[in-house]
């Protein structure tokens, strides 16, 4: 009776320490942690410093030498903290809505990204003090500058802002009355606030004018916000005080040094930094483009040879062939090819295979093609009159003889020319596969639309591009088709 009344006890008492014990386990691991946060990143011998590369002069991507590169002042701050470091500098690019996440999960080890410190941020992560102080700005159309002069005009307008910055916020809290529309990416802001679909953007004030200068049909309004100041500082894992010493070191040499000037301007040379459009983006252009026939040639070549083996299936006197290719058909022709794109995609990762984005991309490709291709190749063999086989059967041809010279020689003169068309719609289809990151023509004109800041010219080249391959692609199988009449 003792034992069991002792042993009850003690396993209270054991219970209320584990209790105590694991509620003090976070504080004692986020101090043992931070005490070797900057050790760290010592022995990993690299700093990873997160960031979103469409907010010029701060950081944006520049075409330097010839090749793509990520620059600005932010660019030079993080190069600065981690030669103080000893470490090698690896910038990650990302959505800026996605950097918070990374930093918690440890992909990054840093934040340097024109971030704010807010009450909401600073419950998150750690920062740094500020390197920075700036006023938020609003850009608008030149033409509306007589008409939004002070915050209570945009009652009644469309404002758009950066997803999860403080740009947002203040857009909702200061600019009463007006429709707040977010997206992630500012080059994309600004393309809409040039097409009117909205009518102002709020921006920091070195980025305003960054957008503003690069474009003449831009402009900064006259209104000011109440609580437009705002710091940006460097963004680090909660506890992580050997890091924040650091950081706040190199950050207190730069104020002292007056470096940011030099930083500054060096950003700004490189943003205006013009040249000719073509020899500053052509190879893009043309990188993408290649990689776009290669994307659909390979696309069209599997998917003929795959289609046609779903047509012989489909064509099969047992269904145990034909169901499962009627099934497959209708399923690929019957869902987007977006969808498939993403389920091979990161379905394949699921299972443990991690395919290459282009890889992915060739193979969703083939595989939606083959349902398009196999429904050809049926269509042109059903299309031959039954009477052709029973004419080539009576005069004793095998089933096998009837199809391969009577039935398919007539087939493939139905065949061609609708096989040509699906090649066709396989180079214009390959565009979605920008979505995972091929850098294919429609990925490369989203680099040069925020590399060059301008929106809508590239658009152009891109469509111009597109035509091209297409109508060259189905004037040549036009000559192929007449070749096959005049064989008849
Ligand atoms: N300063 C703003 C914020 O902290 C916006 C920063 C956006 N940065 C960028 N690289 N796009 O919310």
């Amino acid at each position: 009776m003792l034992t069991v009344k002792h042993s009850k006890k003690l396993a209270i008492i054991s219970f209320i320490v584990i209790f105590i014990f694991s509620l003090c386990m976070p504080f004692l691991s986020a101090k043992a942690a931070s005490d070797d946060s900057l050790q760290q990143i010592k022995d990993k011998k690299q700093l990873v410093v997160g960031l979103s590369a469409d907010y010029p002069p701060y950081e944006f991507h520049q075409t330097v030498k010839g090749k793509d590169e990520i620059v600005g002042f932010d660019i030079s701050i993080a190069q600065k903290i981690a030669d103080d470091m000893g470490v090698k500098l690896s910038i990650k690019e990302m959505g800026f809505d996605s950097l918070l996440g990374a930093l918690k999960t440890g992909k990054i080890d840093l934040i340097i990204s024109g971030m704010s410190p807010t009450p909401e941020r600073l419950k998150e992560v750690d920062f740094s003090d500020p390197y920075m102080a700036v006023e938020q700005e609003i850009v608008i159309r030149k033409t509306d500058k007589d008409k939004l002069k002070s915050t209570n005009d945009f009652s009644g307008t469309k404002v758009g802002a950066q997803k999860q910055t403080t740009q947002e916020e203040l857009a909702q809290k200061e600019l009463t009355g007006s429709t707040v529309t977010s997206l992630q990416k500012v080059p994309d802001l600004i393309l809409n606030l040039k097409n009117n679909k909205i009518d102002a953007v709020v921006l920091e004030g070195p980025v305003a004018e960054a957008y503003a200068s690069q474009d003449d049909t831009l402009t900064i309004s006259d209104a000011k916000f109440i609580n437009g100041g705002k710091e940006t500082s460097v963004a680090m894992e909660k506890g992580a005080t050997t890091l924040k010493d650091q950081v706040n070191h190199s950050i207190k040499e730069i104020k002292d040094k007056k470096l940011l000037k030099d930083y500054q301007k060096e950003a700004n040379e490189l943003m205006f930094q013009k040249s000719n459009f073509f020899s500053q983006y052509g190879s893009y252009f043309l990188k993408g483009t290649l990689y776009t026939i290669v994307l659909a040639a390979i696309g069209v070549f599997c998917g003929a040879i795959f289609g046609a083996l779903l047509a012989l299936m489909k064509l099969a006197k047992t269904r145990w062939l034909r169901w499962p290719a009627t099934w497959y058909i209708e399923f690929v022709r019957g869902t987007p090819l977006l969808v498939q794109i993403f389920i091979v995609f990161f379905g394949t990762q699921v299972f443990g295979l991690n395919l290459s984005a282009f890889i992915s991309g060739c193979i969703a490709l083939s595989l939606n093609s083959a349902a398009y291709v196999a429904e050809i190749i049926r269509a042109g063999i059903t299309a031959v009159n039954k009477g052709q086989t029973e004419a080539a059967r009576s005069l004793g041809m095998t089933q096998n003889q009837a199809m391969r010279f009577i039935i398919l020689p007539q087939a493939i003169k139905n065949i061609l020319p609708a096989l040509g068309n699906e090649f066709v719609t396989v180079i214009k289809e390959s565009s979605i596969v920008s979505v995972i990151g091929v850098g294919e023509l429609m990925f490369m004109t989203g680099v040069v639309q925020g590399t060059s800041f301008k929106p809508f010219v590239p658009l152009i080249i891109t469509s111009l591009i597109y035509f091209v391959l297409t109508f060259s692609l189905s004037r040549l199988l036009g000559i192929a088709e007449r070749r096959f009449k005049t064989s008849d």
